[in-house]
């Protein structure tokens, strides 16, 4: 690592980093989860902080990974927990980047009890019921100025190409940046790499080429240094 070859350009600005999966427990010793691994959120923790950004990272269940540097860690577990903790943290920032993957439903009941088995009962069906949109919460409530990003993994389907269904995600969500990765093929899960757009709200899109979790960390912070910088905050 060469420090003096980074910018500082994110100096003494409080960013918000939500990063890796919520689980959603069943009963005392199961849940719903999602394979995401963390590391994209923690490239993103450790880039802007080494350009000198304030950086609390709320962190769910991860892959074994260092404590980035110089970053406020958070833990938590589900999504209730992660909605609560961005939003308090978020209060107080400039810029939020919601790298985590939020489950989107909760088993309706925890049971108290170790769910069992039986050959007199019919087996359990599980309703569920869904999590408030984290993102959507942080747009509607965000004071002038702050700067949201969010993130998508979308793959191409029947209904359009990943880049339909992102477009229309932005719009959806209402962010100022949404990074998209293209999945499928072995890509974004449980590897290394990413490919994929960044989107932003006034309709630029830039493609992102095929790199390391950090060099999409630093794709990020240019544009949204880029956006603080045109609004002149
Ligand atoms: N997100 C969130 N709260 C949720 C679900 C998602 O804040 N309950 C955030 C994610 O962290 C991500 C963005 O919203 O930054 C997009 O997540 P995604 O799962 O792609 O969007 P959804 O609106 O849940 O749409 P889908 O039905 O495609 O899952
Ligand atoms: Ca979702």
């Amino acid at each position: 690592a060469v420090p003096d070859a980074l910018p500082r350009d994110l100096e003494g600005r409080r960013v918000v980093i939500s990063a890796g999966g919520t689980r959603e427990p069943l009963d005392p010793v199961r849940y719903l989860g999602n394979r995401s691994s963390g590391k994209q959120g923690y490239a993103l923790a450790r880039v802007a902080a080494q350009r000198g950004a304030q950086v609390t990272l709320i962190a769910g269940h991860t892959v074994e990974m260092p404590d980035p540097a110089g970053v406020d860690l958070r833990r938590v577990s589900t999504a209730e927990q992660l909605r609560v903790a961005v939003h308090e943290a978020a209060a107080t920032a400039e810029v939020v980047v919601m790298a985590a993957a939020v489950a989107d439903f909760r088993p309706a009941a925890r049971a108290d009890y170790k769910i069992k088995k039986s050959d007199d009962a019919p087996d359990p069906v599980i309703r569920l019921d869904r999590n408030a949109d984290i993102l959507a919460e942080l747009v509607a409530a965000r004071e002038a100025g702050q700067v949201i990003v969010g993130f998508a993994a979308e793959t191409g389907d029947e209904h359009g190409t990943v880049l339909d269904h992102a477009r229309a995600k932005l719009k959806r969500k209402g962010c100022d940046l949404l990074v998209v990765n293209a999945v499928g093929e072995g890509k974004a899960f449980e590897v290394e790499d990413n490919a994929g757009w960044l989107l932003s709200a006034d309709g630029a899109e830039r493609p992102i080429p095929l790199g390391s979790k950090s060099q999409l960390a630093t794709t990020v912070w240019d544009a949204v240094a880029d956006f603080i910088s045109s609004s002149g905050s």
